[in-house]
């Protein structure tokens, strides 16, 4: 089958020839139509996960067909539908690929109403923003730093339904669609400190960018006791003065993404695809994601 594979730790990703995976106890074989692309990926390319095996599949998130079934497997069957996560790097397995292996409990039946190939964006991102959120459930001024990626966009959305008053840093070219999506306030975090920008204090900030140093910047404008949270390991091992400042490990699963395909067929969630591309132009998409600077996500369709 033909996947995007690195034959070392931080390699170049490139087209080969993989074997077909074979499903293992309570794991599903799914012929995948597209695969979802994160930073995690190039991460992991990085040494991001140790005891990672080579030549490594790159990916984690995707969204397919059911081709066949491990041992014990009862809830799935040959031809259903399904997207969640599919990257297990100690395996060497991934999900920029033909065909892909996931344990049951991290995928779950798709949308009814998007594409596969819109699904596929989903997991990583969405049970990220969604985890998120519920961590600052009564917040009500929010303000997301990054939030123009794939997790902001799902976390603006998902914030905003709460009734939660979400401050997006955008740039001006981002800024109606971040508004389309729920933002109550845009700041443009390219004009200069966004701490200083604030209309007001906010009580929980979600920051998908900044280091440590970019944390600290912001103290300034959250209110004493309010809460940060850090999914890129930002937050110093003493903490943050005045803050309850933590980094956050998110926890996909299939309770999570049955919400999220809840909340997209219902009308509430958008998915936002920046860019669509094919299997042999991921090492290219990956080469973008570097840089950090995506609008949406990026769906690899295979
Ligand atoms: N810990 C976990 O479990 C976990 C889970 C999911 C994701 N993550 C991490 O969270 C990060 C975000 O993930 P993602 O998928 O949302 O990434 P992404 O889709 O690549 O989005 C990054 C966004 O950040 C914006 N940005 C870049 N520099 C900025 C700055 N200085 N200030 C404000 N915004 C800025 C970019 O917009 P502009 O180009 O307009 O600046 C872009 O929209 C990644 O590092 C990812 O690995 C961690």
């Amino acid at each position: 089958m033909r996947a995007v594979t690195v034959s070392d730790i931080g390699a170049e990703p490139e087209l080969t020839d993989q074997p077909v995976p074979e499903p293992g106890q309570g794991e599903v074989l799914v012929r995948m139509n597209a695969a979802g692309l994160n930073p995690f990926d190039w991460k992991v390319i990085d040494g991001a996960v140790p005891g990672t095996v080579f030549p490594l599949v790159v990916g984690t998130d995707g969204a397919g067909i059911v081709e066949r079934v491990g041992p014990g497997v009862t809830g799935f069957q040959p031809g259903d539908p399904v997207f969640g996560q599919f990257g297990d790097p100690r395996r060497g397995l991934g999900s920029y690929a033909e065909r892909a292996v996931a344990p049951v409990d991290t995928v779950a039946p798709p949308p009814r109403t998007i594409a596969l190939s819109e699904a596929a964006a989903v997991p990583t991102a969405g049970t990220t923003a969604l985890n998120l959120v519920d961590r600052v459930g009564d917040a009500r001024r929010l303000l997301i730093v990054g939030a123009t990626g794939g997790v902001g966009t799902f976390a603006t959305q998902l914030a905003a339904a709460r009734g939660i008053t979400v401050v997006a840093t955008a740039t001006a070219d981002k800024a109606d669609l971040m508004r389309a999506l729920g933002a109550a306030e845009i700041v443009d975090h390219s004009a200069g400190p966004i701490a200083d920008r604030l209309a007001a204090p906010v009580d929980a900030v979600i920051d998908l960018v900044s280091d440590t140093r970019g944390l600290r910047g912001l103290l300034s404008a959250v209110s004493p006791g309010g809460t940060v949270l850090s999914p890129v390991f930002a937050v110093p091992e003493e903490g943050l003065p005045g803050v309850d400042a933590a980094n956050f490990l998110n926890e996909a699963g299939a309770d999570r993404l049955e919400r999220l395909a809840r909340e997209i067929d219902a009308g509430h969630l958008r998915v936002l695809i920046g860019d669509t591309v094919t299997l042999p132009q991921a090492p290219d998409a990956l080469a973008r994601s570097r840089e950090g600077r995506a609008r949406g996500k990026t769906v690899i369709v295979i």
